[in-house]
């Protein structure tokens, strides 16, 4: 297993890049169930939860090819085998959205239950009662989720938000199987974020009649065929949130080349109230920050509010204020497995069920930290460039997941960030 070797602190300067949206390319990649035929994606970006996704549509049927110019064909021209197999799925949890675009082409779809994971339970109830109201028929056989739909689905008026708000993934489940539902159907409560509507514009594009897109109702009249298209998935806000808090967290300055601020106010304006410069350009923008970090209250809420996968990274950022901050997760409960390792390193945080008390520390003293999930993982990386001495991140194929080869891109910024075999 790889770790990462972090000399603090730095100052990063200099421009970097922002790829496509993992979490846009991943839905986007399971639509493509739904168009018989060669489909290519532009802006897919290289990492590991891409691969396992790319494993899960090949076992389905699908043949996949990594052009030299960096675009994903899909061929979707079979999809014989309409079971998303334990074995990956496990590795992947957005595996669970084969579901609704496999029930939708092949009548009948079998997709092993996502467990539970490092940042809280997940549960699919919602994708299983949107389906079911579209006539699916849903039962649970050795933890496999199995659907029908032999004679097809039809559409209808679903209200689809939970106790923790709308679901990202179930909307996207119920809204591409509703693209090939007879009649209309209206998704209301439907995830608003960013990934969302960009899939829905590349189902629109594959023929798809969807009204609504960025707005929580989601009206969709059912058409009989999609076809096969070719599409740029839109940045990642979160990759870009996190290079902001790198800026933020080292008095960098730092230039974003790829970005679409007007997906990321709600982070913008709180870096802004943090005490940092963010400067829109021309498809991007600039982060600086030359005066104390001010303490700041956040809590997580679905789109347009402050996104759950940029917590941890402003926990790190929020760790080094000049005063106290409140940090509240409202979207998964449990997602603070950073607080433990952030406080290894000589943070001061306090976790009061789900909120997060964080009292700021004139610095943090490198230790040697263990990457539990994702965002987890970058906030640790992000914390190891602000901190005095050599951080050590074990596990960093959690950041692998969703950060493309981070170490090489911030390292021409002033990072010193080393690979290494553990
Ligand atoms: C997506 O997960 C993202 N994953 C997550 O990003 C992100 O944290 C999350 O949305 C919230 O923004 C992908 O897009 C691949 P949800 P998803 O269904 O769709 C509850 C990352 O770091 N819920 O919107 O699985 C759920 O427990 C990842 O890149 C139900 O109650 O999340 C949570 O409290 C991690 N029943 C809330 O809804 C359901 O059937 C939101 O979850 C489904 C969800």
């Amino acid at each position: 297993m790889d770790i990462f070797r972090i000399e603090g602190p730095v100052r990063l300067t200099g421009s970097v890049r922002v790829n496509g949206a993992k979490n846009a390319a991943l839905p986007i990649m399971a639509a493509m169930i739904l168009a018989p035929g060669k489909s290519t994606l532009k802006a897919v970006p290289h990492l590991l939860d891409i691969s396992v996704c790319n494993e899960l549509l090949t076992s389905l049927g699908c043949k996949i090819q990594r052009q030299d110019n960096g675009n994903l064909c899909i061929d979707s021209t079979v999809v014989d085998n309409p079971v998303g197999d334990y074995e990956i799925v496990r590795r992947m949890r957005a595996g669970i959205c084969i579901l609704g675009p496999l029930l939708a082409r092949c009548g009948r779809a079998e997709v092993s239950m996502p467990g539970g994971c490092a940042i809280g339970d997940r549960p699919v109830n919602l994708h299983i009662k949107g389906l079911e109201a579209l006539g699916a028929k849903i039962h649970l056989k050795n933890g496999y989720i199995i659907a029908e739909a032999p004679k097809g689905l039809k559409g209808k008026e679903i209200f689809l938000g939970g106790s923790f708000g709308s679901t990202v993934l179930g909307t996207a489940n119920v809204l591409m199987a509703a693209t090939l539902a007879k009649g209309r159907t209206v998704i209301e409560s439907a995830a608003c974020e960013p990934e969302i509507s960009d899939m829905a514009n590349c189902l629109n594009r594959m023929g798809a009649k969807i009204a609504g897109i960025g707005s929580p109702r989601l009206t969709i009249e059912g058409v009989k065929t999609l076809k096969p298209t070719e599409y740029q998935v839109i940045p990642d806000r979160i990759e870009a949130g996190t290079f902001m808090v790198a800026g933020a967290i080292t008095a960098g300055e730092m230039k974003l080349e790829n970005c679409r601020i007007n997906d990321m106010m709600a982070v913008v304006d709180k870096l802004r109230n943090i005490g940092v410069t963010i400067d829109a350009m021309n498809g991007g923008c600039v982060v600086c920050r030359r005066g104390k970090i001010k303490p700041a209250d956040i809590t997580t809420q679905p789109f347009p509010g402050f996104p759950t996968d940029l917590q941890a990274q402003f926990m790190a950022l929020l760790s080094l204020a000049d005063g106290n901050s409140v940090v509240i997760e409202k979207i998964f409960p449990d997602r603070f497995m950073h607080v433990a390792e952030l406080n290894r390193m000589a943070a001061n945080l306090r976790k009061e069920g789900q909120a997060v008390i964080v009292a700021g520390v004139k610095k943090l003293i490198a230790a040697q930290v263990m990457a539990s999930d994702l965002r987890a993982s970058a906030a640790l990386v992000l914390a190891g460039l602000a901190a005095e001495g050599t951080t050590i991140v074990n596990r960093v194929y959690h950041i692998d997941r969703g950060y493309e080869r981070i170490e090489e891109r911030l390292s021409p910024l002033g990072a010193k960030i080393i690979r290494e075999k553990e």
